[in-house]
């Protein structure tokens, strides 16, 4: 058990511990069932900046005190863009509900999360959310880690030839990617079809606060990369897509009951656990995303959209 912890008094001592070479800290010493004061907030948004994947353990938090510390961030959007309106628990239309339950519920293949591939949350639309925040009920005992990769990182040691060379394109985002990630007649299909969402960002996007350069293009939703040939794009997204989630830029975070994860969603990919499918387990956790702001490449690039609104906060209180 921790101690009770009394954030009310004044700032509270984060305890910041980083947990992997590249990204990824873990941090103690405050009680998130409590608001924060303004140069808390600020220092775990500084947290998140420097560290990229925040991970905090042993905080029993409800639906209502997850959405007000993930407006610590920025302001929270609904669950997703797409709407689907049966993963929001009532009343909490900002959570993503990710419940291996639900899922079974449906019949088909055993499943534990949206994607089980390499992706940032949502890119498909034209402002991305900036931070995304997850928060673990129920998880089993062993199993069922998530892992991230640093985008910065990758772009760093590329050559700086190839850094040039990639600094003045384009690639095209859609659910999905490269290759259809869903059943026929499903839910996703119809949702994806009703709702097409398709947005063109610069392959290296400039992070809005911290000012690093980072390869902005992911497994989960870039499809091509614009005014290459299909095979040249098929070349280069696999270039691009063996750098970012090379096993060196990566933390991987095993979940326990009550810790919750937040990351720069501009700064990172992430991967959903690939090792549960064979086992007949519980996972429960609940998301949250902040909005994003629309991404500029080097130079100014700016993204632009084909299909789909900008995705906004409903309130930003
Ligand atoms: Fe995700």
């Amino acid at each position: 058990m921790t101690a009770l912890i009394d954030n009310s008094a004044t700032t509270v001592e984060l305890a910041v511990e980083p947990i992997a070479g590249y990204l990824g800290a873990e941090i103690s010493g405050v009680d998130l069932a409590k608001p924060v004061d303004e140069p808390t907030a600020q220092r775990l948004r500084d947290a998140l900046y420097a560290h990229k994947v925040l991970f905090f353990r042993d905080q029993p938090i409800d639906h209502a005190q997850q959405v007000r510390f993930t407006r610590y961030f920025g302001p929270v959007t609904d669950a997703h863009p797409l709407g689907y309106t049966d993963k929001s628990p009532a009343g909490f239309p900002e959570i993503l509900e990710v419940d291996s339950r639900t899922y079974a519920s449906r019949g088909g293949a055993r499943k534990y999360s949206y994607a089980s591939f390499w992706h940032s949350d949502v890119t498909a639309l034209i402002n991305p959310p900036a931070v995304t925040v997850l928060r673990a009920e129920l998880v089993p005992d062993v199993g069922g880690d998530t892992s991230w990769a640093d985008l910065g990182a990758a772009y760093d040691r590329l050559p700086a030839s190839l850094q040039r060379f990639l600094e003045g394109l384009y690639a095209e985002n859609r659910f999905g990617g490269r290759e259809k990630r869903w059943e026929s007649a499903s839910e996703a299909e119809r949702l994806t079809a009703e709702t097409p969402i398709v947005s063109e960002h610069p392959v290296i996007r400039v992070h809005p606060v911290t000012g690093q350069k980072l390869i902005a293009v992911n497994p989960g939703f870039t499809s091509r990369i614009l005014g290459v040939s299909a095979r040249q794009s098929d070349r280069l997204l696999d270039l691009l897509f063996d750098e970012i989630t090379d096993p060196s830029l990566t933390v991987r975070v095993r979940w326990t009951p009550d810790s919750i994860g937040v990351w720069d969603n501009r700064a990172t990919v992430h991967q959903a656990p690939t090792d549960l499918d064979h086992l007949d387990v519980v996972r429960v956790l609940h998301r949250t995303t902040v909005e994003g702001e629309i991404p500029v490449g080097v130079d100014g690039l700016k993204s632009r959209s084909v299909s789909g609104a900008p995705f906004y906060a409903r309130t930003t209180a």
